[in-house]
């Protein structure tokens, strides 16, 4: 169960003499009431402590934390990001312009993804993104030719696959031989040279990412060692390397895994930087915002089948699609204290579909009307959300200190069909 020791970690307490959960100074069953159910409440400071411990644990280089925009896009937390120095890893043209929205300095963007487009290149390459992560050989020559084209170099990293097992779900491990991701580091080598000699093409760095959610050190130290065996050979050919790119962030605390330690992390490559003069750059997305959130929900209906208790909440997978999709497990709480007994039960949505499970044998004391928290949702939560069931999405909400703010509406019917309202 669940601790107030615990709930700290998450920026969560009941203050003495409250019956809610509070984030931050604000009660979340007042959230509940007044945005609705479901909801994602953010804390600003949580969000803020997390880069500035990368920011701060990085600064033995000279460096570059590139928050991954895929865990969270919300304009909002990008501004936020973006006006505490932190740079974008970005995967697509939407992804871009919502940086841009949001006041990113494109010289703190690096674009990410196998399978750019024609017009994403083109939208970066005026943009002067600090860097393209290239990740095969069709793709260093589509970008030669539409930088040459538009009269821009383009600036280059390549993408290497280190072959590192990352110790995390198979969807979400990206260093393995097999994997879509990057190139090996034998045609890293040859598509440098090939770069070399591209006229429209500037290296500026090397790039890799073997995964997500990944809560040991070594994958990323053995990563970073291959890494570094390449750009000293490129050196060795006359090949300079600007920056060096280690992609996502160390993994975070969903149920009882340690976190690793970002100094020690930095400590670790510091030893191996010793002869590297250039930056160091990281994308972390999980680690800046996965604990700093949490959804809200509403319980519906008990229902009691075949020795099972249900507790059918008003939030599904199309809100949170990780414990459908990954058999992710999130802890779920209830923001108000129980009035009855507590009981094994498995929390589940609305959707019609039998993988619509958020979370199962829970020790929970709930009825029909409370509101329950889902923990550490602030990363891939609402990012992956989607109408299934024309389930319009859920509002967002940020927390600083007593106040909050409304940072995504609730989508509408209206939001729903507007996009097919095509007059006959
Ligand atoms: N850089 C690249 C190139 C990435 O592909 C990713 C994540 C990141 C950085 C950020 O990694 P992080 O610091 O968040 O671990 N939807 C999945 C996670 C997918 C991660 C995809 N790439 C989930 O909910 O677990």
């Amino acid at each position: 169960m669940t601790t107030q020791h615990s709930l700290r970690a998450f920026g969560l307490h009941t203050p003495p003499g409250k019956s809610s959960l509070h984030m931050e100074s604000v009660s979340l069953s007042d959230i509940a009431q007044h945005h609705g159910t479901p909801c994602y409440v953010y804390s600003k400071s949580a969000i803020l402590q997390a880069l500035h411990e990368y920011q701060s644990a990085f600064s033995c280089f000279p460096s570059l934390i590139c928050y991954a925009v895929k865990a969270n896009p919300n304009l909002s937390i990008l501004r936020l990001l973006a006006e505490h120095g932190a740079g974008f890893d970005i995967v697509s043209g939407g992804e871009l312009l919502r940086v841009l929205e949001a006041g990113g300095d494109p010289q703190r963007i690096v674009f990410s993804g196998v399978g750019k487009s024609i017009e994403e290149i083109d939208l970066a390459l005026k943009t002067g993104i600090l860097s393209f992560n290239v990740e095969s050989e069709a793709e260093l020559q589509r970008l030669a030719k539409r930088a040459a084209i538009l009269g821009i170099r383009a600036p280059l990293s390549i993408r290497v696959n280190p072959e590192v097992d990352a110790h995390t779900h198979p969807y979400i491990a990206t260093g393995l031989r097999t994997s879509k991701f990057g190139v090996s580091t034998t045609t890293a080598r040859t598509l440098y040279q090939q770069a070399a000699a591209l006229p429209s093409i500037h290296i500026v760095g090397i790039d890799c990412h073997i995964g997500s959610q990944i809560t040991r050190l070594e994958p990323f130290l053995e990563a970073a060692d291959k890494v570094l065996e390449l750009v000293e050979s490129l050196q060795y050919e006359g090949i300079s390397i600007e920056h060096i790119d280690l992609g996502g962030g160390v993994g975070i605390h969903y149920r009882d895994e340690e976190c690793p330690s970002l100094t020690t992390y930095a400590n670790a490559l510091q030893n191996k930087l010793k002869n590297f003069n250039g930056r160091i750059l990281v994308e972390p997305g999980r680690s800046i915002i996965g604990n700093g959130g949490l959804l809200l929900t509403r319980v519906e209906y008990l229902k009691s089948i075949a020795e099972r208790q249900l507790v059918i909440v008003d939030a599904g997978m199309n809100d949170l699609m990780r414990p459908s999709l990954y058999q992710a497990w999130h802890d779920i709480i209830a923001v108000g204290l129980g009035k009855t007994e507590a009981q094994i039960v498995d929390i589940v949505g609305p959707v019609c579909e039998s993988s619509d499970v958020l979370g199962k044998d829970r020790l929970l004391s709930v009825q029909e009307g409370d509101v329950m928290a889902i923990l550490s949702c602030g990363a891939y939560g609402a990012s992956m959300g989607s109408q299934y069931n024309s389930r319009p999405r859920p509002p967002e909400v940020l927390i600083d200190g007593q106040e909050s703010r409304l940072i995504r509406y609730r989508e509408t019917f209206d939001d729903l069909v507007k996009s097919e309202r095509i007059p006959l």
